[in-house]
């Protein structure tokens, strides 16, 4: 069972993730992290800058992987997730942009490049936090519903609820690609914490799927129930369908070490 942390605002819990975080780079300046885009954890990066700079932690040895990246867009286009990464991670939290890898979407062979993207995850001794966010169709990174439990990073074609989501990006619709590369659901959970943050209530039903719903390839999110160490943090609307709500205020509430993970 993950832990799951309910708070009434997704900034009370973009704080309180980012504390957490900011906490272990002091600890391990040569961390790892996992980071995903979108809207979900653009919060939670400003309040790790924050962290960061207030506590004057060097952040010059953490190496981070971000989870996905479209294939095709131009290397100068504003939402690959390349340009996101560089505004919302890489130079907010400081970090050196060679020790920052996204998934090469406009490799010549992006079949290649997601090989290769894994190798490079091994190779830097894997993450040791996972920054996720959650699809309202539950996929966790691209791995749509029916993706591989142990599935690898590798190309996959975005559903077309995931490409009307991600169109408020984009100035026209149609310019959002079809396919994309990402870390596979069995490259997720190697990481050896998952912070899976979800709020608003667009994502109550795929988040109750991912926490309490059989674990099952339909919501690639529920395989972080496969996971040993997971942290949840959701705010008030995205929690409403969670029927053990009560159960995990009490379990966060009565924890000896309130403020770790
Ligand atoms: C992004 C990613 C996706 C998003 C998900 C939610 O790198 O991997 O799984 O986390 O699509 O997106 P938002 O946060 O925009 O609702």
């Amino acid at each position: 069972m993950a832990e799951v942390v309910l708070t009434r605002t997704a900034d009370e819990a973009s704080a309180l993730a980012a504390a957490h975080v900011a906490r272990e780079i002091a600890a391990r300046p040569r961390l790892v992290l996992g980071v995903a885009t979108g809207s979900t954890p653009e919060g939670f990066y400003r309040h790790l800058a924050r962290c960061l700079a207030a506590e004057g932690t060097d952040t010059s040895g953490v190496r981070a992987f971000a989870l996905d990246e479209y294939v095709g867009l131009p290397a100068d286009h504003p939402e690959s997730y390349a340009a996101v990464i560089d505004r919302t991670v890489t130079m907010p939290l400081g970090l050196d942009p060679a020790h920052v890898h996204v998934p090469d979407g406009r490799a010549a062979d992006p079949f290649a490049a997601a090989v290769a993207y894994d190798r490079a995850i091994d190779a830097a001794g894997g993450v040791d936090i996972q920054i996720l966010g959650i699809g309202r169709n539950g996929h966790i990174g691209f791995n749509e519903p029916g993706s591989s439990l142990g599935s690898r990073t590798r190309v996959k074609t975005l559903a077309a609820s995931t490409r009307d989501a991600n169109a408020r990006f984009f100035t026209d619709p149609r310019d959002v690609p079809v396919h994309c590369i990402t870390q596979g659901i069995g490259t997720i959970r190697e990481a050896r914490h998952l912070i899976l943050l979800a709020f608003g209530a667009d994502k109550s039903t795929a988040l109750a799927g991912a926490v309490e719903g059989p674990v099952s390839a339909s919501l690639p999110g529920s395989a972080i129930q496969l996971h040993p160490h997971v942290t949840v943090l959701a705010d008030e609307d995205a929690a409403q369908k969670l029927t053990q709500a009560e159960a995990y205020r009490e379990a966060w509430a009565l924890k000896p070490a309130a403020q770790s993970f």
